[in-house]
């Protein structure tokens, strides 16, 4: 197995070697998936609803909390998957993947910049939708309700193929839970917006800069499909969530990141 930690001089957090990706069938109890399917299916999002849609990542994105019980079976699962009994949940946050005036759903293939260490990516709701799939580091996992995807999203590259489905009525809702091992910086935060956004400035740029160095080359939009329209979410501002960086623009970055480093 490759050894996926940061040796990179060019990353300001370096991260530790992760386990490889594994999906779980029926992660949650029955009970407590019902639950989290019930609270997430009452958002008020989607068509004719006021959320703005993200039309870059072609879905509706909401953050989202849960009760203790819901919490400690996410945990549980987050622990035996990463093999580390000393996760944290950092935070939680929802999306509804859909046809919308006219934009294709379409995921490009990246490494996340929430700076965070493991993603939980649990299938909430498949409606009338084949399977569309998410591959993580090029093995393809299916989107089935109550299976949790289990990668390492800031370390492992993924993305998904072509959107199976032309039915404007079809959508998928997944939710991801983010956790931290101790030592993390995200533990380190005060709750405040401005920590928060001050802490995302700094290190973002780990990822779309680790992405290079696997890849080659920066992620950026290769395949957009031509109906997808201007991100209205956050446009004309930068977007945070789903804009990422024109190849032109890298090394601009790993430069700032060298001289914060001391470089
Ligand atoms: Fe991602």
């Amino acid at each position: 197995m490759p050894n996926t930690a940061d040796i990179s001089p060019n990353i300001i957090f370096p991260l530790p070697e992760v386990p490889p990706p594994v999906a779980i069938k029926n992660a949650l109890p029955e009970e407590l998936f019902r639950e989290v399917q019930d609270i997430i299916g009452a958002l008020d999002w989607g068509p004719g609803s006021s959320d703005k849609y993200h039309s870059i990542a072609s879905r509706w994105s909401q953050n989202v909390q849960f009760r203790p019980e819901i919490n400690d079976a996410m945990l549980s699962i987050a622990k035996e998957a990463f093999q580390d009994d000393e996760l944290e949940l950092a935070f939680y946050y929802t999306v509804r993947y859909q046809m919308h005036e006219g934009n294709i759903p379409y995921l490009w293939t990246h490494m996340d910049q929430n700076g965070c260490q493991h993603t939980i990516d649990l299938c909430v709701i498949k409606h009338k939708l084949d399977d569309w799939g998410l591959y993580v580091d090029d093995q393809l996992f299916s989107e089935e309700e109550n299976q949790a995807i289990c990668m390492s999203s800031c370390q492992q590259s993924h993305g998904r193929p072509p959107y199976p489905s032309r039915d404007p009525e079809a959508y998928l809702v997944v939710l991801f839970g983010i956790y931290t091992k101790p030592g993390h910086w995200w533990r380190d935060l005060d709750g405040t917006e401005e920590s928060f956004m001050e802490a995302i400035d700094k290190y973002r740029w780990d990822g779309d800069i680790r992405y290079a160095e696997y890849a080659g080359n920066a992620p950026y939009f290769n395949d957009l499909p031509p109906e997808n329209k201007e991100c209205q979410a956050y446009a004309p501002k930068e977007c945070h969530e789903c804009w990422t960086i024109p190849e032109e623009m890298l090394n601009e970055k790993i430069e700032r990141n060298k001289k914060i480093n001391g470089f």
